[in-house]
């Protein structure tokens, strides 16, 4: 049971809007149940709905969602499993308010992370915000000290960091286990289909509060299917770069021990094969400069060929990271291997990824920080998301402040470059099999951006400085002082 002071002080709060004053810390008692209300429960909100109460010492109490029939479908899922009634919100803000409530999961679409993140800070509450950290560079900067001034246990959703397996390995790599690490190789090679072009205005699910859904981001919809598909236009989403690329890079930052902002970011991208209107690339090629070795990144949304079902793979791996190392090279995603230049297996790297692909130790080490009160315990805190985040922004940014040119010139633009003139090779294969016409499309040459690591700002472009952070729109507002 929670103390009998703390109730008390909590149900003091006023339970009319967010409360901008902090309750007091979990208890720290092992026996005190922590409880967990799922806010956005669609989709991965549904695998926490479910994975939360396998936590010992967790009660989740609640789910919220601005969509009253995936609420009422997820909660009613939820009693006939677990056999009680949860609490159900159709506002989050009613979440915070509430003193019944110790902690949230935030499963709501990108825009909504920052806000919701600071403003369950401000309200007490420890908050697993999922994957991506945040929808903007500034805002991750936010949620940093929100965390800090509320003392707070925030968690980010990439739960790979929670593969005992990878920490001890990646050290290895940090100490040499591979000889010098020469280059990192990123792969997110998926299938997806075009969205669509509706031909009318769409117009929101008659179930949904689309004000709300849309909170921080402008209320226009341009896409026919409202859940999910978000991810393919800027004011939601963040690309397949910042969709499945913040478990990518992760990786790829984490194998090197990269622990800031790398010193340049280079894309290459577009969107093809498909006759819609999302805005964001299905096929990119990004490149980001450290100190300790290059990272590039290969993301590619199209099938092997036309009308095929299948992915690309490189070194047999359609998800994953590629460590180039001096003696030797890892290949892997969840788990991997280690080969020697020629190519022979000599050391198979695995261990417990838990189930619900790592998402159940990283709740039970979310659950345990809550416990301790300590930042330190957590796998991925938010300066961790955050900087494995940034490199989706970065590389986002870069795309969007680039030109187009032809996709035939391309081989002749990246001449000087070996790691993207390999990777543009590929590219260009890969989109002639998917009917693309080389010489008639066109390429978004990303511009080479210069970062200041110590800033985490751009040291030349104005225009990309203006990208580090959105336009909220009110009441909506990730606060300049949390
Ligand atoms: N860690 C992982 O492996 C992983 C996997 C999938 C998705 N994700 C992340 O989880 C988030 C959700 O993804 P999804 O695929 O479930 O998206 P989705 O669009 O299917 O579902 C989002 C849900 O949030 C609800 N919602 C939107 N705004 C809300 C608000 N203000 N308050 C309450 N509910 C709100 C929507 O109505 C919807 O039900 C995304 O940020 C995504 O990147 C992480």
């Amino acid at each position: 049971m929670i103390s009998i002071s703390r109730r008390q002080f909590l149900a003091a709060a006023s339970a009319t809007a967010v409360t901008s004053m902090t309750s007091p810390s979990f208890a720290a008692s092992a026996n005190d149940e922590l409880r967990v209300v799922v806010i956005g429960v669609n989709s991965i909100g549904n695998t926490h709905l479910n994975g939360f109460p396998k936590v010992p010492g967790v009660k989740v109490v609640g789910a919220c969602d601005v969509d009253s029939a995936a609420l009422g479908k997820r909660a009613e899922e939820f009693e006939k499993k677990f056999g009680y009634t949860l609490k159900k919100y159709d506002d989050l803000r009613r979440v915070y308010d509430d003193p019944n409530v110790d902690a949230v999961v935030l499963a709501v679409p990108n825009h909504w992370h920052g806000l919701g993140t600071v403003w369950g800070c401000q309200a007490g509450k420890d908050v697993y915000t999922e994957k991506p950290c945040s929808h903007n560079i500034w805002e991750a900067g936010q949620m940093e000290k929100a965390a800090k001034k509320y003392d707070r246990i925030v968690q980010i959703g990439i739960q790979r960091r929670s593969f005992t397996h990878l920490q001890e390995f990646f050290k290895e790599v940090q100490d040499g286990v591979l000889g010098k690490v020469m280059h990192v190789k990123g792969l997110y090679l998926t299938r997806r289909d075009s969205i669509g072009r509706p031909t009318s205005p769409p117009k929101p699910l008659p179930t949904v509060n689309h004000d709300l859904w849309c909170g921080p981001a402008p209320t226009k919809l341009e896409r026919a299917k409202y859940h999910y598909d978000w991810h393919w236009f800027w004011d939601y989403g963040n690309a397949e770069l910042g969709n499945n690329g913040p478990h990518i890079l992760d990786l790829c930052r984490w194998s090197i021990g990269a622990e800031e902002f790398p010193t340049s970011v280079s894309s290459i991208g577009g969107r093809y094969a498909w006759d819609d209107n999302g805005q964001t690339p299905n096929t990119h090629i990004l490149r980001y400069e450290y100190a300790t070795a290059p990272i590039t990144f290969e993301i590619r949304d199209l099938p092997t060929e036309t009308g095929k079902k299948d992915t690309c793979k490189y070194m047999g791996l359609s998800y994953g990271i590629v460590v180039e190392g001096e003696d030797a090279t890892y290949v892997g995603f969840d788990t991997g291997k280690v080969i020697d230049k020629s190519g022979k297996t000599i050391r198979e790297i695995s261990g417990n990824t838990g189930t619900d692909g790592g998402r159940q130790l990283h709740r039970e080490n979310f659950a345990k920080a809550v416990r301790s009160r300590k930042t330190s315990d957590l796998n991925c805190s938010v300066k961790t998301g955050h900087l494995s985040t940034a490199l989706c922004h970065l590389g986002n940014i870069s795309h969007r402040v680039g030109k187009p040119i032809g996709l035939n010139s391309l081989s002749e633009q990246v001449a000087q470059q070996p790691l993207l003139t390999d990777a543009a090779g590929r590219m260009l294969e890969h989109l002639s099999a998917n009917g693309v016409d080389l010489p008639s499309a066109s390429v978004q040459m990303g511009e080479t951006l210069a970062i200041n690591p110590k800033t985490e700002t751009f040291v030349s472009s104005e225009q990309a400085n203006q990208l580090l952070r959105r336009e909220y729109r009110a009441p909506y507002v990730v606060p300049e002082n949390v």
